[in-house]
């Protein structure tokens, strides 16, 4: 039998208030998943943080959902997603194998289907199932997860900039900040948020999505977590993002902009994190497409 070898893109999770709800896929970076037959599970590694990621197939994302989809194959995951960044490096090889599987066994599946199965991965990485970076992984544009359910929206013409620092932060610690209640006040403020993000995509209108991205969950309880947030937000706001968020469980920053202003924003952001002594990289990218064969 064949292998079936795809490219699996990073992705962006709650963008604001849309915790655990919202994603949104990136262009840029991606990892490559290659899936072949064979007489039992495994899992190769190789690329950016191969020693961190563990091959036990248990252990990996790829692994326990070609464990959920009852196959023996050989996963070779080359990865490029910085681990622990807050881009999906552990959703790219689920939504990443997932997609391979169901091409190589021709099991034919939907995307949407595929996304309930690619988030049992997430388990391994997060302790729990969550689907909003698988979600956009497999299928492309905005994405708003509802249960079992997931709806992929386009988004209008916009520039994506992610500055990663250096440091990292583990969607497990990041979680366990969270708490576990929140007054109504802010609850409605959030619902409020998500909802205007979601209608600036539908109204395919920037500024709106921009401006719906500061929320008071995620960004309140995290951002102590990245040194020099507020001085970086600002960076790129007074360079004219339309909004900066942290991109999932951190420590990655996302700011959403015009095109044209992309790279002097990424520059700015770069720069005052340097000014708080954290080495950075960065990503000048645009909204992806979901998981393909390549
Ligand atoms: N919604 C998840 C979280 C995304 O914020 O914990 C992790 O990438």
């Amino acid at each position: 039998m064949k292998r079936v070898r795809v490219k699996a893109s990073a992705t962006s999770a709650n963008l604001g208030a849309g915790f655990d709800v919202l994603g949104l896929a990136l262009d840029e970076p991606y990892d490559i998943v290659e899936v072949e037959p064979a007489d039992r599970l495994s899992i190769r590694i190789m690329g950016r943080g191969w020693k961190s990621i563990p091959v036990e197939p248990e252990k990996n994302t790829a692994g326990l959902v070609a464990k959920a989809m009852g196959k023996d194959v050989l996963i070779t995951i080359h990865s490029y997603i910085r681990p622990a960044s807050g881009l999906g490096s552990s959703a790219a090889p689920a939504a990443g194998a997932a997609f391979a599987i169901n091409e190589l066994f021709s099991l034919g599946l939907s995307r949407e289907e595929l996304v309930p199965i690619a988030a049992k991965g997430e388990v391994a990485a997060a302790g729990m199932a969550h689907a909003d970076n698988v979600g956009p992984c497999l299928m492309g544009g905005l994405t708003i997860v509802c249960g079992d359910r997931v709806v992929s929206l386009d988004m209008p013409d916009i520039g994506i900039v992610a500055v990663l620092p250096s440091f990292e932060v583990s969607t497990k610690a990041a979680r366990e900040l969270l708490p576990d209640c929140i007054p109504v006040k802010e609850m409605a403020l959030n619902v409020g948020k998500a909802c205007m993000l979601v209608a600036g995509a539908s109204r395919k209108d920037p500024r709106m999505i921009g401006r719906s991205l500061a929320d008071s969950f995620n960004e309140k309880y995290r951002s102590p977590l990245i040194k020099g947030y507020e001085g970086v937000k600002a960076a790129a706001l007074g360079r004219g993002a339309y909004g900066v968020a942290i991109s999932g469980s951190g420590p990655a920053m996302i700011a959403l902009c015009p095109d044209e202003c992309s790279k002097e924003i990424a520059r700015g952001m770069r720069e005052e994190f340097a000014a708080y002594g954290v080495p950075c990289e960065s990503y000048v990218t645009r909204v992806g497409g979901g998981v393909e064969i390549i």
